[in-house]
């Protein structure tokens, strides 16, 4: 039997019939998907398939569309009588059909028996984060993750491209967030400058790039936290028009977006203006996550709109800020997605049309079953397990393949899952492919295969054969034991990566934060003259 990944919904065998054999005249039909599968089998196989209509003659891969498959991303693939076909609803089904004949080929070295494959995935929405905030990635760095998403069938790249450390989009209207908020001075690691950004037209190189293999792009700008790099290029976009750099170490800011301040909204429109133009598939992510709310406490702005507005505290300010920017990505027709990783006691007075990334409130039943019923889409990014900045020891190869993957007992409440990959301590290809895989493949398997189908023990069964298809893309994996630590390793890593917790930020903070409050005492004073 073979051992595809991620499982397919039935697959028959029948050793009696003809199959297909990898042949040097062996065509595919024309469609534009295809290069990705061509470069594969001269990789492995040293063989060129040629793209030809389908004139029925053997050895040809037959691609069709067929509007009678019911699963919109579903496809049958069946190796009969020398031919492969493949059929589906849409181009994405057949791209999928195309992955899995990957794996069929490389598992009988190019001799498939008769083999007759129906599949479709469990959730719509199968997601990798990629923050490239903390660490650039270059336009080939991700094109490679891509060809690696996609050859787990996943179909969201969540592009996270500003950050505190810094911003990573050209913005013609405001070149200084390139030119200066795209360099730190030093990194956590060393004294040396770190930084890089993407231009509009490398953006449109990644988006197509995508488009391709069948994956949306939702890029990530994240407000009102999250935005020292912009601050330090503009400071008025900050409470008490401070004075920064952009961040050098990880940790969650004091200083961030004013949400009083009409010019705020005005930078944040324009930027998500010139967003919207290189990003098609019309979603947003427009962040939300660990906006302290030190500086607005102390900044007579914010706590003007807050009067103004009617609203109780700080924490509806920040409800009242995504509200206004959901507002206006919907007056242009796209949508928002924000985090929920802070626990949102006041979610009664943000829009249910802004889906949430869901990172810390899994455990939370009351607030998730809440929020479905006012109709919110969530998307599963729990940090436990699909954090996989998190170690090994943190989250372990073993508990990736044992979550269930939604986030209640009704798959339908669920949009899908979507894998983590924060950069504070990733600083280059070798370290994200090593944490990424082979936790990747768990979480295919959770997002695509059917409820209930994955285990521990299914997953080793088909590690090797996965392993051998990663070693086609010469993938820098995690072997399992490494994957699945020992009990002293698990809490040395645990130790390791908490230094985040003690870092010098800390206490930083709590200066910087005194010597804000006067800032702004002085502030209130001139207002009031
Ligand atoms: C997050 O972990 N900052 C969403
Ligand atoms: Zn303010």
């Amino acid at each position: 039997m073979f051992n595809i990944l991620p499982q397919p919904v039935s697959i028959l065998l029948n050793k009696d019939k003809k199959g297909f054999t990898l042949h040097a005249g062996t065509t595919i039909s024309p469609f534009s998907f295809t290069d990705d599968f061509i470069s594969f089998v001269r990789k492995k196989f040293n063989k060129k398939v040629r793209v030809h209509e389908d004139t029925g003659e053997e050895r040809s891969i037959i691609l069709k569309l067929d509007d009678s498959v019911e699963q919109e991303e579903g496809y049958t693939l069946k190796c009969e009588n020398r031919r492969v076909f493949i059929t589906a609803k849409t181009e994405s089904g057949l791209f999928y059909g195309l992955q899995t004949l990957k794996q069929l080929l490389l598992q009988t070295d190019g001799k498939i028996p008769y083999t007759e494959i129906v599949d479709y995935p469990r959730f719509s929405y199968r997601g990798y984060m990629l923050d490239c905030g903390r660490y650039f990635y270059t336009v080939d760095e991700i094109k490679r993750i891509v060809d690696l998403m996609a050859l787990h069938k996943l179909n969201v790249l969540h592009w996270h491209l500003t950050e505190d450390q810094g911003w990573r989009v050209e913005i013609k209207k405001y070149p200084l967030l390139t030119e200066k908020g795209s360099m730190r001075s030093h990194t956590n690691f060393n004294h040396k400058p770190h930084g890089g950004y993407y231009t509009q037209d490398d953006v449109k190189e990644i988006v197509a790039y995508c488009h391709e293999r069948k994956i949306k792009v939702i890029p990530e700008y994240d407000i009102p936290g999250h935005s020292v790099s912009a601050i330090s290029c503009y400071p008025y976009l900050s409470c008490l028009d401070r004075d920064l750099e952009v961040a050098t170490h990880w940790g969650v800011k004091h200083d961030i977006l004013c949400a009083g301040k009409e010019s705020t909204y005005q930078f944040v429109f324009d930027v998500l203006d010139e967003l919207m133009e290189l990003f098609p598939d019309k979603i947003i992510h427009i962040g939300g996550d660990e906006a302290v709310k030190m500086r607005w406490k102390h900044c007579p702005h914010c706590q003007k709109a807050i009067k103004d507005n009617g609203l109780k505290n700080e924490d509806d300010l920040q409800m009242f800020f995504m509200g206004k920017v959901n507002e206006y990505l919907k007056s242009k027709g796209f949508s928002s997605v924000m985090w929920s990783y802070d626990r949102i006691e006041n979610s009664e007075n943000l829009s249910p049309d802004i889906a949430w990334t869901v990172c810390g409130m899994g455990d939370d039943k009351a607030l998730v079953e809440n929020e479905i019923k006012r109709g919110r889409k969530l998307i599963n990014t729990h940090c436990y397990p699909y954090y996989f900045d998190f170690p090994y020891g943190w989250n372990t190869l073993k508990m990736v393949c044992e979550d269930d993957g939604a986030l209640t007992e009704n798959d339908e409440e669920t949009l899908g899952i979507e894998a983590q990959m924060w950069t504070e301590y990733v600083p280059n290809m070798k370290r994200l492919e090593f944490l990424t895989f082979p936790r990747l493949g768990a979480m295919a398997e959770n997002a695509w295969a059917e409820k209930g189908y994955g285990s521990f023990a299914t997953f080793l069964h088909k590690s090797s054969d996965y392993f051998k298809l990663l070693d086609v893309y010469k993938v820098g994996y995690a072997p399992i034991k490494k994957a699945c630590p020992s009990f002293v390793y698990k809490h040395a890593s645990s130790i390791w990566f908490k230094r985040r917790v003690f870092h010098w930020e800390g206490l930083h903070n709590l200066i910087d934060d005194k010597k804000a409050i006067k800032e702004a005492e002085k502030i209130k004073k001139g207002l009031n003259k």
